[in-house]
């Protein structure tokens, strides 16, 4: 039997006290709403449908890249009624899944688990018991333990909000039965809206009894509604990406001060310092050790690679057994090659620095080709920039560049050439040869400093 998804979307989430969408918000730099898309293609499903509504456009707009169904509810009348809005987009013989774009850390097992009992049984609810279960929807059971209705807080009686049992939201059915069942709805009810949660005693009323299942962890079902709770999630997912890496073997100095917002690939005896953020797709390899205070996005880190504490890496691949940092910058486009060495305050943009290449001291490498064994000495700046246009510096191997040399592009350094310190190399450097551009020097003896002036 096919699946469908349909991912409610389209409330206000007016106590996140903003103008952006609630489900547009980010948990580990992904919005919200995309957590629940990518989990629902993990489980397989065949069509997912996100009911939008506030904020207009934006949903569907910030998330064009999700192949999704976007069904517009121009007026937010209750979940049932946003649940009607995808039915007619949906297959006949289908089952419907229904999540939340607000809850986004469901885990597929729990979600999968509560499909197969739908399977069985024609209907599937995910509850779970809180010891504070101010605000949900009661789930009522008769004698002999089955549910027979959701009532929402707001119309549930003393007796009933003592039930700790509540509904997350979460359920599952076929679209036949669901269709049917929605054509039913009413909003008698004390907020005036159409509730989801009204089709459980249908059910029941049609012979169906509903299985339940609940999540291993309180988080998976745990909605956003303002941004302590957002801050709190945030969280939770920080720990389980933490105990992930952990338990792939990775070190870290401490699981509660590193950053996941990607995905992050590790080989054995990784480790990592704290507050280390990782975002986009990061592949660590093995014997890595990575200081703290480093920010890397989308980039590969080869085997046995040092990367020392403070530096910013982004796009780019660190050869094997480099060194980078403290305070090192490497921007997009960068490729290092093995054993090379970027020191404190380096900044290196769209450049490939040769094996066992150093960069130590405090320059700029922009749009460069560097060889292998190459020495760039303190302060030297690849002058790439003509204002208008981006060039090229070609550094060959074994060259030796002396401190504060300007390089100004498009120029070439030969194969083993040495360039003096202080130079502004505007010519390009035969191999062999030596370069040198400085002013002579003029010594004055018994020279006297200017007085200052009294007035
Ligand atoms: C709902 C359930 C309640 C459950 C709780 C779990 C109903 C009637 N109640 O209550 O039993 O315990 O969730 O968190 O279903 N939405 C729309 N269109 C609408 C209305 C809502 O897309 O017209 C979306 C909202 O954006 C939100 C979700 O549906 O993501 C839940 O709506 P909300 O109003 O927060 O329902 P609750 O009152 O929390
Ligand atoms: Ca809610």
């Amino acid at each position: 039997m096919g699946l469908s998804v349909v991912i409610l979307a389209a409330g206000q989430g007016t106590r996140m006290r903003s103008t952006l969408p609630k489900v547009l918000h980010k948990l580990a730099h992904k919005p919200l709403v995309e957590h629940v898309i990518d989990c629902a293609k993990q489980l397989g499903a065949d069509d997912i449908h996100v009911v939008y509504g506030h904020g207009g456009d934006a949903v569907p707009s910030t998330l064009s890249h999700c192949k999704v169904d976007w069904v517009k509810q121009e007026q937010q009348l209750g979940t049932g009624h946003a649940v009607a809005q995808a039915i007619p987009h949906i297959p006949l013989e289908h089952q419907v899944l229904v999540l939340y774009g607000d809850v986004p850390l469901s885990s597929v097992e729990t979600l999968k688990n509560l499909i197969q009992l739908t399977r069985q049984s024609g209907f599937g609810l995910l509850t779970i018991s809180l010891d504070d279960a101010t605000g949900y929807g009661r789930i009522v059971r008769n004698e002999e333990g089955r549910v027979t209705r959701i009532v929402e807080h707001k119309d549930a009686s003393e007796e009933q909000r003592l039930i700790k049992e509540v509904n997350t939201g979460i359920l599952a059915t076929s679209r036949e039965m669901l269709a049917k069942w929605l054509e039913q709805l009413d909003n008698n009810n004390s907020q005036g809206e159409y509730y989801l949660t009204d089709i459980i005693a249908m059910a029941v009323a049609d012979g169906i009894s509903i299985s339940t299942t609940s999540p291993l962890d309180e988080h998976e079902v745990l909605g956003v509604n303002n941004k302590r709770q957002l801050a709190e999630l945030e969280r939770a997912y920080q720990s389980q990406q933490a105990n992930i890496l952990m338990d792939a073997g990775v070190t870290l100095c401490d699981p509660s001060r590193i950053d996941i917002r990607g995905n992050v690939n590790c080989g054995h005896d990784v480790i990592i310092d704290t507050n280390v953020i990782l975002e986009g797709d990061i592949d660590i390899q093995s014997g890595v050790e990575i200081g703290p205070n480093c920010l890397i996005i989308n980039s590969k880190i080869e085997q046995g690679v040092k990367i020392l504490a403070n530096c910013v890496i982004e796009n780019a691949v660190i050869g094997k057994d480099s060194k980078v940092g403290p305070f090192a910058r490497i921007r997009p486009e960068t490729v290092l090659s093995e054993n090379t060495h970027i020191g404190n305050f380096v900044e290196i943009k769209k450049a490939t620095i040769g094996n066992g290449s150093k960069v130590n001291h405090l320059s700029y490498v922009g749009d460069s080709i560097v060889g292998s064994n190459v020495n760039i000495g303190a302060g030297t700046i690849t002058c790439n920039y003509d204002g208008a246009n981006k060039h090229l510096t070609e550094i060959g191997d074994d060259v030796f560049v002396g401190s504060d040399t300007q390089l100004v592009a498009p120029v070439k350094i030969g194969n083993g050439s040495t360039i003096a310190a202080g130079s502004t190399i505007t010519k390009d450097v035969g191999e062999g040869e030596l370069a040198l551009s400085r002013t002579k020097q003029v010594s004055k003896s018994g020279w006297k400093r200017p007085i200052k002036n009294k007035d």
